[in-house]
């Protein structure tokens, strides 16, 4: 039964969604400010539609201190709880993910990353060294010579800096100039190598590298002024309290994480890795290059050991024992049985993809409903893909699979993807311009 917040909460969404059909576009209202534009990273949720669904619940629901995301990504909702003073919880399985996510939350004086970021040039300049200092296999395959030696020296200059959360700073920043100095293109998350004719006209990593640790400082002097302007900064530490982990979600909760939020706030994979968006493909190559002794978070040397790894560990990227779990889950969602019927009349592996994907979807569920506190509101952004031309509709399949486990369903947005956030040849997700947004409360 819906209570009294939830009536209010439908109220104001279904309302503002009435007055203007493009209300929850956000179309002409998104801008990747402050720590927002940090880093590229896929399917990143909109930050101004993701602040303005915490203000109607903290609106409703004053006593929300804490949220969290188990998939976090770069940290889109992240950055939004933390300029409110929330507490925060964030997990992904992606190493790039955290680290931005890491650098995002990072506190320190700007002055000081101004002195670091003239020594760090300082150091660049004076670097006569011709030496390569990665290796990897393919090493040859994804960058030219000239670009694997600018790299090194980015590398090095980096590595000599004494203060962690400055390093951090400049792998960020070089996790975007190794996506725009690499033979893949970019018009695909895929590794995919760019045709010859491209390659030479590659451009130069000392620029890319220093443009995007110049837009990256104003950003993060925004970001630490409106933390100051909130009063969010205590000395020279966030008032709220940040927990990141590199983790699978489908593994179990420890004790102590039990009930510990007030909400939950996400967008899950739209399906596994490989065929939608693959996550550790596109972090591969930036991976090879940062230092991830780095991050607070020890990084497991098995997601590092080839491009498919990460992919291959997240969310329906194994298909072993995929078919196994079909019976019970059409039990618990019939939305999901009707998916699968449809895809079996096709001869291929879709129907595989899809049960791993939902099962893996389904086995974390529990240690995610664990964190969150009773009559904690539950946020997914949610896209439906395409299967062997039959759309999934995983925002029912997720409605369905919720309810089993006692969920109430409140409300639901159905928005516009304003412009493409996909890359154009992914052709599984190409045919994806909507979204929702499922809103549930756990009971
Ligand atoms: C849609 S993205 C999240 C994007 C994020 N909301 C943002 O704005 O940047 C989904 C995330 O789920 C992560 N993921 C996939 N499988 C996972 C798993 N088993 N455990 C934890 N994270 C996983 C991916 O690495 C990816 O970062």
């Amino acid at each position: 039964m819906l209570s009294s917040i939830d009536e209010q909460i439908i109220s104001q969404i279904t309302s503002l969604g009435e007055l203007d059909k493009e209300y929850w576009s956000f179309s002409r209202r998104s801008k990747r400010t402050h720590c927002h534009g940090f880093i590229k990273y896929p399917a990143m949720m909109v930050p101004e539609m993701q602040g303005e669904l915490i203000d109607i619940f903290l609106k409703h629901k004053p006593s929300i201190k804490s949220v969290f995301d188990p998939f976090v990504g770069s940290g889109t909702t992240m950055g939004e709880a933390i300029v409110r003073g929330l507490d925060f919880q964030g997990i992904d399985i992606n190493p790039l993910a955290i680290l931005a996510c890491e650098t995002k939350s990072d506190v320190f004086y700007i002055s000081s990353l101004e002195e670091k970021i003239s020594e760090l040039n300082a150091r660049l300049g004076n670097d006569k060294r011709d030496t390569v200092d990665v290796v990897f296999p393919k090493i040859n395959k994804w960058f030219i010579p000239r670009v694997q030696l600018e790299l090194s020296k980015i590398r090095r200059a980096i590595m000599v800096e004494p203060s962690k959360w400055a390093r951090r700073f400049f792998w960020v920043a070089l996790s975007d100039t190794v996506r725009g100095a690499c033979n893949s293109r970019t018009s695909t998350y895929k590794l995919h190598i760019k045709p010859l004719d491209e390659l030479e006209k590659l451009g130069c990593c000392f620029e890319l590298f220093k443009n995007k640790i110049k837009a990256n400082f104003e950003l993060k002097k925004q970001q630490m002024s409106l933390l100051d302007s909130k009063g969010l900064l205590l000395r020279s530490a966030l008032s709220s309290d940040i927990d990141l982990s590199i983790s699978n979600i489908q593994s179990p909760p420890k004790k102590s994480e039990s009930c510990r939020h007030d909400m939950l706030i996400t967008s899950p994979p739209y399906g596994d890795n490989p065929t939608t968006v693959p996550y550790g493909q596109f972090s591969y190559l930036p991976l090879m290059w940062i230092d991830t002794a780095d991050l607070r978070n020890k990084v497991p040397a098995k997601l590092l050991e080839n491009a498919s790894a990460i992919d291959r560990a997240s969310l329906g990227g194994g298909l072993k024992g995929a078919i196994k779990s079909v019976e019970q889950l059409r039990g618990m969602s019939q939305s999901f049985s009707s998916s699968i019927d449809s895809l079996l009349k096709f001869d291929n592996n879709a129907p595989k993809r899809l049960s791993s994907f939902i099962n893996d979807l389904n086995d974390s569920l529990d240690g995610m409903l664990y964190r969150i506190k009773s009559d904690g509101y539950l946020v997914w952004t949610l896209g439906n893909r395409h299967m062997s031309g039959q759309k999934i509709p995983l925002n029912e399949i997720l409605r369905e699979l919720l309810e089993a486990r006692g969920c109430q369903f409140v409300v639901e947005i159905d928005r516009a993807i304003p412009h493409k956030r996909m890359a154009s040849r992914n052709s599984s997700s190409q045919t994806m311009n909507e979204e929702q947004v499922l809103i549930m409360r756990k009971r």
